[in-house]
């Protein structure tokens, strides 16, 4: 059994990234790494700690002492901790997400987290999500996907994500706030989300979560593993 296996799968926000990288994940008994958490966890620690996303003189020691650990619970969903603290739901608000989006323009905080990263990914098999796993943090990784679907449909699923969490939020003005954020995504100097070289591209509008799921295990094949 190979031990350093890396399953990259970058794309949008709302292309169903998560839900199908962890069930990917539990299906092949690898690590699940939510690359995108770890964003949020230091978005919401320098949200909550009123640090100017502008001061880097503050924001560098943050995040450089900072100690995110995720963690898989019993049903298999995801914790988040910061510096030992539960904040698996305190970063999933439209705020920190809009904290997050600018965070992770700043070169010095990814590559923070892009250390962090590797070392995971290290000597481990893992399915890897975020927006650069396959063109920055594991360029050789064994298998790359870019997983997108139609902007509608990526607003709307966010919304019932959303409601159901108890959010106040607009269809449309979530629509605006995606459409911002893939373009601050996509168009940022550091990083920026595109299709990795060597990356399959899967459109997930059309289909459910198991079907997705089902072509990216028929793409790895089990020779493989
Ligand atoms: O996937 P998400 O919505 O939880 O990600 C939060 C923010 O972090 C989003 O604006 C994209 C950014 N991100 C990134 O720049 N690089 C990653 N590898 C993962 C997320």
């Amino acid at each position: 059994m190979k031990k350093n296996f890396v399953i990259a799968i970058d794309g949008p926000a709302g292309a169903g990234k998560s839900s199908v990288a962890r069930l990917v994940a539990k299906k092949l008994g690898f690590l699940y790494v939510d690359t995108g958490a770890m964003y949020r966890a230091l978005a919401w620690k320098a949200y909550s700690k009123k640090i100017d996303l502008n001061d880097l003189k503050k924001l560098i020691p943050m995040a450089l002492k900072t100690q995110i650990n995720l963690k898989a619970d019993d049903a298999a969903k995801l914790q988040v901790f910061v510096d030992q603290k539960n904040v698996s739901k305190n970063i999933r608000t439209e705020t920190i997400s809009q904290w997050a989006k600018a965070i992770a323009q700043i070169p010095q905080i990814r590559k923070i987290l892009v250390d962090h990263q590797r070392k995971l990914g290290k000597n481990q098999r893992v399915v890897m999500e975020g927006r650069d796993i396959g063109t920055v943090v594991f360029p050789k990784a064994k298998f790359k996907f870019y997983l997108d679907a139609a902007p509608e449909e990526r607003a709307k699923r966010r919304f019932k994500e959303l409601k159901l969490k108890g959010e106040q939020v607009s269809l449309s003005s979530l629509s605006q706030a995606l459409k911002q954020r893939d373009q601050s995504d996509s168009l940022r100097r550091a990083s920026p989300l595109k299709i990795a070289k060597g990356a399959i591209v899967l459109d997930s509008t059309s289909l459910g979560l198991e079907e997705v799921v089902q072509k990216i295990l028929d793409r790895i094949g089990s020779k493989d593993l």
